[in-house]
């Protein structure tokens, strides 16, 4: 086996290679402190500076000021905040509206159902979740607008947002969160399990504007109360401690590669390249998702028979391409090429599908 092979899950997913070597120098001595990162007080002058530094340089990569966001580490992955959302802010007899574009999305708005009023402004759930919707039927004075911007599931993704107005409007960007610049600006709330693009498990970044905060329910329970975690600058208990650290080297690293501007214009060329290799292959492999709605994230595809995927997935670990399986729900194929897959992960994908097509 090769130190490093092409890793397509879809989360937790590949990191950056320089990263993770960073991270093993921090898991056994961390800033010179003879202690491992993991083993170091969340109270310390060294894990502060780490932490803030991580939130820092998250808000710039997203051109978000301090004075207006705050960033959260918390624990729970993305699941939690499905339920934390509507807790915090969906209030008394408020609707909240949900856009409905996958299964992560149906699982936000069963959490919310607990709370209020769900509307569901828009769904593609009768076509399999192939597509974007672009029409959003957006109830006045809503509490919030949920999206999901990326569908790990089905590979497809929001390319233009709901225009809710003074509506806020909320996102599950957990599998394409600072892979392509948007207007940050636009948005109240935006979670992301880290996973996918900007860490490992067991932290979930929150990016919330501080007035909606102070807006929030007061009767929440402790933990998921986002003024407990906003008012103690995401330290009220003991944080995911490693996770952030790595959080905060995948930061630098995209700082490194230029910013977000110059990641998206990476991402893109890398799903064109393979989506173009897709259309060009006489139907051997169909893409599943409309064209239009395409994610730059997950490349979601199917062969000609089931049985020509089971051989697919098998040959392509055997040639160091791991985790082409689709999602259980699903089927067929994904590659997940998440911003930290390399240029070479894609060309060495399409070397591998072109020699099946033709042995097959
Ligand atoms: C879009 C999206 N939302 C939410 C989740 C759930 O994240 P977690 O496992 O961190 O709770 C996932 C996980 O794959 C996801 O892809």
């Amino acid at each position: 086996m090769p130190e490093r092979v092409f890793n397509f899950f879809a989360g937790p997913a590949t990191l950056p290679y320089d990263v993770v070597k960073e991270a093993a120098k921090g898991v056994v001595n961390f800033e010179n402190m003879g202690m491992s990162v993991m083993e170091i007080s969340h109270r310390s002058a060294q894990f502060d500076r780490m932490f803030c530094e991580a939130q820092n340089n998250m808000l710039k990569i997203m051109g978000l000021s301090d004075d207006e966001y705050a960033v959260l580490f918390l624990g729970g992955g993305a699941s939690t905040q499905f339920c934390a959302l509507p807790f915090n802010f969906l209030k008394d007899s408020m609707t909240a509206d949900y856009v409905v574009t996958g299964g992560w999305s149906k699982k936000a708005v069963k959490e919310a159902m607990f709370f209020g009023n769900v509307n569901i402004a828009a769904s593609s759930e009768d076509s399999n979740f192939s597509f974007i919707p672009k029409e959003f039927n957006l109830t006045p004075g809503a509490a919030y607008v949920h999206t999901t911007s990326n569908n790990t599931l089905v590979g497809t993704q929001i390319k233009n947002f709901p225009e809710t107005g003074d509506v806020p409007l909320v996102s599950d960007m957990s599998s394409d969160f600072l892979s392509r610049d948007l207007d940050f600006s636009k948005f109240s709330l935006i979670y992301a399990g880290a996973q996918k693009n900007i860490g490992p498990s067991g932290v979930a970044a929150v990016v919330v504007r501080r007035s909606w905060v102070d807006q929030a329910r007061t009767e929440v329970p402790t933990m998921l109360s986002y003024k407990t975690h906003m008012s103690k600058n995401s330290l009220f208990n003991t944080p995911p401690s490693f996770p952030v650290y790595v959080v905060g080297l995948v930061m630098k690293w995209i700082l490194a590669q230029g910013g977000i501007k110059a990641v998206e214009a990476a991402n893109v060329k890398k799903a064109e390249l393979l989506y173009s290799y897709m259309d060009d292959s006489n139907g051997f492999y169909t893409g599943t998702a409309e064209k239009d709605s395409r994610s730059l994230m997950n490349v979601t595809f199917r062969l000609p028979s089931e049985e020509l995927e089971k051989k697919f997935i098998v040959e392509g670990a055997e040639n160091d391409l791991f985790g082409l399986k689709g999602h259980r729900s699903v089927g067929g194929c994904r590659a997940s090429i998440y911003n930290a897959m390399p240029h070479e992960g894609i060309e060495a994908l399409i070397e591998f599908m072109k020699g099946f097509k033709a042995a097959n």
